[in-house]
This record gives C-alpha cells, sequence and structure tokens, in this order.
C-alpha cells in the first residue's frame, strides 16, 4: 500500500505542486491521467525515490520512505519496484536478453525472464537486437525487464505514448495481466484505456499548481 500525505513539490524554476492525499492499495492497478504539467511524472518519480518531495510523506506499507537515507530508497526502487518509462530506455545495438540481463550486475534474479518474454508473446525475440524490434516489441521488453524482479510496485510513466491506439491497448492488457497482485500506477492520456484498471485518478483534481510564469504553460 502507498499512502501519499500532504505531498508537495517546488521546483527551483518556482513551479509548485501539491498532491491530494491519496491511497494506492496493493493488488490494485491505477491509471492515472490529467493535463501535461500536472505533475504525473513527478508523483511518480517521488514514488520511486527520486526526486524527494519538498513536503509531506510517501508511506509504503506504513514505513515513511522519505525519512530514510538515499541509499535505502536506491535499494528499495532496484529491489521493488518496476518503473516503464515512455521511452523504453532500452540499449538498441544490444539483444532483448542482454537489455534483461544487465540487471544482473545489480543482483537482481532474472530466472523469470523466459516466462515472461512468453506471455508477452515476444520469445522469438528473445537474441534480436533491440533496434530490429517494432515499437510495440519494444514496449513489451521495457515491461519485461521492469516486472523481472518481480516487484512490488509498477510504475508505467506513458507505457503506450509511443503506440497506435490497438497496440497500445494490447500493451495495456498485457502490462495489466502480468501485474496481477501487485500495486500498479500507469500515467495515460488515453481514458479508452480506462476500462482495464480498478480504478482511474483525475490528476486534475489530486493537484493544483502554480506554473513557472516564465514558461507560459497553463496550470491544472
Ligand atoms: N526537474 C524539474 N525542474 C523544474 N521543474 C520541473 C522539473 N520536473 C518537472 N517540473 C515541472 O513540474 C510540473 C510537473 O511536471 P511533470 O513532468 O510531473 O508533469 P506531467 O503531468 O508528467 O506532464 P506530461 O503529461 O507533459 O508528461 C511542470 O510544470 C514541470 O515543468
Ligand atoms: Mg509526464
Amino acid at each position: 500500500m502507498i499512502q501519499i500525505i500532504g505531498l508537495g513539490k517546488a521546483f527551483k524554476n518556482e513551479t509548485q505542486i501539491t498532491f491530494r492525499d491519496t491511497t494506492f492499495e496493493t493488488g490494485r492497478s491505477y491509471m492515472l491521467l490529467g493535463a501535461s504539467g500536472c505533475g504525473k511524472s513527478t508523483l511518480l518519480n517521488m514514488i520511486a525515490g527520486v526526486p524527494s518531495p519538498t513536503t509531506g510523506s510517501i508511506l509504503i506499507d506504513e514505513k515513511d520512505m522519505t525519512a530514510v537515507s538515499q541509499k535505502e530508497k536506491d535499494r528499495f526502487r532496484i529491489e521493488k519496484i518496476g518503473y516503464i518509462f515512455q521511452d523504453f530506455k532500452l540499449i538498441d545495438d544490444m539483444t532483448t536478453a542482454d537489455n534483461i540481463g544487465i540487471l544482473k550486475l545489480e543482483g537482481i534474479d532474472i530466472s523469470g525472464m523466459d516466462e515472461l518474454l512468453e506471455v508477452l508473446g515476444i520469445s522469438e525475440k528473445k537474441n534480436a537486437k533491440i533496434r530490429h524490434l517494432s515499437g510495440g516489441q519494444k514496449q513489451r521488453v521495457a515491461i519485461a525487464r521492469a516486472l523481472v524482479k518481480k516487484p512490488d510496485i509498477i510504475l508505467a510513466d506513458e507505457p503506450t505514448g509511443n503506440l497506435n491506439f490497438a497496440i497500445g491497448e494490447k500493451v495495456i492488457q498485457e502490462l495489466v495481466k502480468v501485474s496481477k497482485g501487485k500495486t500498479l500506477i500507469a500515467v495515460t492520456h488515453d481514458d479508452r484505456l480506462s476500462k482495464y484498471f480498478d480504478e482511474v485518478i483525475d490528476m486534475n483534481e489530486m493537484t493544483s499548481s502554480t506554473q513557472d510564469t516564465l514558461s507560459g504553460k497553463e496550470g491544472c
């Protein structure tokens, strides 16, 4: 369970974001919707331990993660959090297996890799270089890499942002399936995907932010 309590983030450029108190239950999937600049990525990043909030707390299984050392936060992220990035963050010149195998350097057991590749339908791409995969296949590799450590928490920041709707929908269905029993928080702009999640959280209602006046961006 993740509890957001009195959370606020102020950036040096004077952007300030205040988050409404929220609880993410273990075993449930959440879709985060909200205008650009609302603080969706900032929230996921703070749950992952970087950056630290300016005010308030993030409790994970009742432990205040904002009160522990950066080293402990980093360890927690490596062991317990699977983070899926919009732009995959895979190494193009390496194969699928090597992109996942690299996690062994962090002490992560990757013995579940083959099963995950199978479930995600990309077994035959195990020894293919990332540069030879389609966008949907790359996203599945990114999901496999995030999930292989059997994380308790899965954070996905626009995991289908680079995919067309039909492929994105399939990837979301697979992501929800492989995340069963865990806490899944996925940011997506597409409310057609909301039916696949247990709950939809509108970040426009969850945050208030004072934007950097120089940036000219609209507030939430
Ligand atoms: N490192 C940073 N330094 C300064 N301001 C930042 C930083 N990171 C984010 N912000 C600001 O905080 C606000 C929230 O940003 P964030 O990336 O969390 O939004 P978002 O909801 O993920 O938007 P998008 O849908 O465009 O990805 C924005 O106004 C952004 O400019
Ligand atoms: Mg974002």
